[in-house]
């Protein structure tokens, strides 16, 4: 069958499609329904199964002949070091870890946060929860010690697994002071912590508290894997809303295992064995979905790097990788070939690879521009695949389903709907746009097995978040539209959600430091097109009267905040000090317009602007620093 029959055989009987779907997975009880309607425009599936995640990712591949196949290669130029783990060493380590967690107090529901680099006992911490029913939650190393507080308060773990430190280009992360720093910051406080020390720079643990992740497993069983229901909670994800309060994603065991499973040959087009390489960290959506569980639930092996596309040593190390590892489809965000190419043009890095065995390239988490996807194309020889989709929904929206049938590629457009998913483009009243016009993306409800049912502790917002604006549907926050033949093109938020070198952030959020600066009376952060990282925030603030210091001691200030409170990941390096900010007569920020000015581009002045001058005023301070030319 092609994309149009699956997708036509989807919509007939979605119910049927995903039981299908779900004979791929080993259950500890097969479902005996898909969908459950729990009312309100809330569902759940496979509620009524038990299944083990680990189980799945790890031990059937062992029974079934595959112990011996590499499960993780950990390739780290950072470290100048490479490691192969096989399923059958997985499944030791892992059941040894969670072992050792059991040991500790630690079972089915507690609340786990994992804060670690891109080691293979990141991803031993994430199966080790899975293999006891303890629900994960992941925090990349890129965040301060304050939002790393911000949710331990949420979702109150039990125990907290983290490294030494992590590893940036010339610079040692240390994780320890950070996590030390939350926990002194939250209110909420673990029982325990597992600390995997790093030799390039190791910690002291507190004692009463802290356990040396070995030791702890030492003398303790090896665990056993525990059957969950399909509507256990995997894990907790953060990521951004408008707000400064991130939203806790939830994911449902049993979906998650069936959709990502399905999306390995269907849509990444690999056969159990081959080398899947998602280069993404396991703090963000890609990671969990498609450095861990969605490979290795395939019987797959996983790359984990860690290292940068550039520096680490140059711009050849994702050829290096794809020709010595033999990757067979490669995953990354657009910004790292934008990195890849600034750095090397020409492609000549490309050049003294052998990469015959790749078969595609595949590119998400941001817009991918059309120069981009251009010359990968030119300089790799090789179909590259935008695809759409977000920490909601864990796996592809829009793509390109290249293992069902290699669909033509349309620059500027993720290709089309997966199986799962209706999208439609809806207008404010929330009516159905025609092809070409551009309007708000909605995907009709249910959303497919895999997806958010609800967020952690706070059904209520995740209600206001998604399901309200228009009902009956799941609100994405993007815009944009769909041509003729059902291919979507992505334009931009419909929040104050930005996209930085691929990382999700809310500007509200960092407004919200801004404005706790003791000279800070107003501020706004909006998010600028930039070459490289795709966006990049900018800041505005207006000073507190008789505010008299130099402005570029405030600037330097105000960035500090935002690295210390939200973390280096923010990439938080431009204020403006400005007199006042444009507002609506009621006094809304006009955000959308000062990015409209700040990159020189077409505006329509808003009717309801309170005073047009203010801004020329706004385009002045913006060119003092390159912008609006
Ligand atoms: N732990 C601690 N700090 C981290 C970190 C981590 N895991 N990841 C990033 N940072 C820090 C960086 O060191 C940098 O700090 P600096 O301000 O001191 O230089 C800052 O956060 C910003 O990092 P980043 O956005 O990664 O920018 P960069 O300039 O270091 O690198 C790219 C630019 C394009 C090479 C890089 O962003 C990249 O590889 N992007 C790919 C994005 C990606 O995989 N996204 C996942 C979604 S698919
Ligand atoms: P995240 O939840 O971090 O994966 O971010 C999801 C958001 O990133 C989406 O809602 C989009 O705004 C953006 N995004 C992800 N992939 C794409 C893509 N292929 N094209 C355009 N925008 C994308």
């Amino acid at each position: 069958m092609g994309y149009h029959e699956t997708y036509a055989s989807w919509q007939d009987d979605p119910e049927g499609f995903w039981l299908k779907a779900a004979e791929a997975i080993d259950w500890d009880v097969a479902p005996t329904q898909a969908l459950f309607d729990r009312g309100d425009n809330l569902f759940e599936w496979f509620a009524d199964a038990r299944v083990n995640g680990c189980y799945n990712a790890v031990d059937r591949h062992v029974e079934n002949g595959r112990g011996d196949q590499v499960a993780i290669i950990h390739d780290s130029p950072i470290t100048d070091t490479k490691t192969k783990i096989t399923y059958a060493e997985m499944q030791t380590r892992v059941a040894a870890l969670a072992g050792a967690m059991a040991a500790q107090g630690v079972t089915k529901g507690d609340r786990v946060i994992i804060y670690m680099p891109m080691v293979p006992e990141a991803l031993d911490a994430m199966l080790a929860c899975a293999r006891i029913g303890a629900v994960h939650s992941v925090v990349f190393g890129g965040f301060a010690a304050n939002e790393l507080a911000v949710r331990i308060d949420d979702c109150t773990p039990k125990a907290i697994l983290a490294a030494s430190c992590g590893l940036e280009p010339g610079r040692v992360v240390a994780y320890k002071p950070l996590l030390d720093g939350a926990i002194e910051m939250a209110s909420h406080k673990p029982d325990v912590c597992l600390i995997l020390q790093r030799e390039q720079q190791t910690c002291d643990l507190v004692p009463g508290r802290d356990l040396d992740w070995h030791a702890a497993q030492e003398g303790v069983a090896p665990a056993e894997c525990v059957p969950v229901e399909g509507n256990h909670p995997a894990y907790i994800l953060y990521t951004s809303g408008t707000t400064g309060a991130p939203k806790g994603v939830v994911r449902h065991t049993a979906g998650h295992l069936i959709a990502l499973n399905w999306t390995m040959k269907n849509i990444y087009d690999v056969n159990p064995g081959d080398v899947f390489w998602a280069a993404s960290d396991v703090g963000w959506v890609v990671g969990h979905s498609y450095i861990c569980y969605g490979p290795l639930i395939h019987g797959n092996t996983t790359v984990v790097f860690e290292g940068k596309p550039i520096g680490t040593p140059d711009a050849g190390t994702f050829w290096r990788i794809i020709e010595e590892h033999n990757v067979r489809s490669f995953f990354t965000a657009p910004t790292a070939i934008r990195a890849v190419k600034r750095e090397d043009p020409k492609g000549e890095f490309i050049t003294k690879y052998d990469l015959s065995g790749l078969r595609a390239l595949y590119l998400a988490g941001e817009r991918a521009d059309p120069d981009t996807i251009l010359w990968a194309q030119e300089k790799l020889g090789k179909p590259v695949y935008d695809h759409w989709w977000q920490t909601e929904t864990g796996f592809t929206i829009a793509g390109n389903p290249a293992g069902l049938e290699a669909l033509p590629v349309k620059i500027g457009s993720p290709t089309v709907a997966m199986p799962g998913y209706d999208v439609q483009i809806l207008d404010e009243a929330g009516h159905p746009q025609k092809a070409g016009e551009l309007g708000a993306i909605a995907i009709k409800l249910p959303l497919p097995p895999g997806t958010l049912p609800t967020l952690w502790n706070a059904e209520d917002r995740y209600k206001k978040s998604y399901l309200t604006t228009f009902p009956g549907y799941y609100e994405t926050g993007d815009a944009g539209m769909m041509d003729d033949d059902g291919y979507l093109y992505i334009m931009a938020r419909t929040d104050d959600v930005i996209n930085v070198a691929g990382h999700r952030l809310s500007t509200g959020a960092m407004e919200e430091v801004l404005a706790g600066h003791p000279d800070v009376a107003e501020c706004a952060v909006v998010g600028v097109s930039d070459a490289l990282k795709g966006q990049m925030p900018l800041g505005m603030v207006c000073l507190s009267k008789g505010v008299n210091r130099p402005h570029e001691e405030i600037a330097a200030e105000c960035a500090k905040r935002v690295r210390d409170q939200i973390g280096p990941v923010a990439a938080y390096k431009q204020t403006l000090v400005v007199d006042r900010l444009p507002k609506t007569r009621s006094g809304k920020i006009l955000r959308a317009t000062v990015v409209k000015i700040a990159e020189s581009a077409d505006f329509k002045l808003p009717a309801t602007i309170d005073d047009p001058a203010i801004l020329d005023e706004i385009k002045a301070a913006l060119q003092t620093i390159g912008y609006a030319k």
